[in-house]
């Protein structure tokens, strides 16, 4: 049986869940999966193409004839064109939660996300995956962090990247993002039963990370255990 694990990482925006699934991708050398960017991708064309983002009939026509991939270094490429910067935007932020809420826009990445993880050990991170799009995963870690430190995290990472935002407007729109997520009737942001919940409000990049593998490298061993 392979040894290879499934880990799935969800939690609130801005909980560092993209920084923590990088770092254990690169450590395990497994697949890493940033599905919040799919959900991005999608937004962008939708807002490019004119197209209202509560109109799911017109988004499933426009996806018909749509390519979203994730290369293995981490870029997003929307109909091979390279949009992991333009996706960031606060346009696309503060639209992206009224996309995800479309259950066959959901559909149609969930298939996505499957197909790619299920080439092998991977990571994904996102909001429904150890609920809905990896039930059986590994390891299912709940990334979150106080709203602040969120907020904290996410503007100096925009400042970063050249986006200008004040640490209000992020984290309103934070805030806004988690309550449709966590309200939305199709797999709605919670922590799964067997998730392990990890706070990272006072934690460090590195202490994150190393909570992190000491969960993973726990539940290896829970693995081997029952092979
Ligand atoms: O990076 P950040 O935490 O700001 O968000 P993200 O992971 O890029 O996700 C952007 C948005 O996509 C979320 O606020 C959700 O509305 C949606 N999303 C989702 O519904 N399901 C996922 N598995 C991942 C993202």
């Amino acid at each position: 049986m392979s040894k290879e694990l499934i880990i799935a990482i969800d939690g609130p925006a801005a909980s560092g869940k993209g920084t923590l699934a990088k770092e254990l991708a690169e450590y395990f050398q497994y697949i890493y999966v940033d599905t919040g960017s799919m959900y991005r991708a999608v937004t962008y064309k939708t807002i490019q193409s004119g197209i209202d983002v509560n109109d799911e009939e017109k988004i499933m026509e426009m996806l018909a004839h749509t390519t979203i991939t994730i290369t293995p270094e981490h870029t997003t490429l929307l109909d091979q064109v390279d949009v992991s910067e333009a996706i960031r935007e606060n346009q696309v932020s503060e639209n992206v939660s009224y996309v995800a809420v479309h259950p066959r826009v959901r559909e149609k990445l969930v298939d996505l996300q499957r197909d790619i993880a299920s080439q092998g050990g991977s990571v994904l991170d996102g909001r429904d995956i150890g609920t809905v799009v990896l039930p059986n995963a590994d390891v299912k870690i709940y990334l979150t962090a106080s709203v602040e430190a969120r907020a904290m995290r996410r503007q100096l990472d925009n400042e970063s990247r050249g986006i200008t935002s004040t640490f209000e407007q992020v984290r309103d729109n934070l805030a806004l993002r988690d309550k449709i997520d966590s309200t939305r009737e199709v797999a709605p942001l919670k922590q799964a039963d067997d998730a392990i919940l990890l706070d990272s409000t006072t934690l460090t990049i590195p202490q994150t990370y190393a909570a992190a593998i000491e969960i993973i490298e726990q539940a290896r061993k829970n693995k081997k255990l029952s092979e």
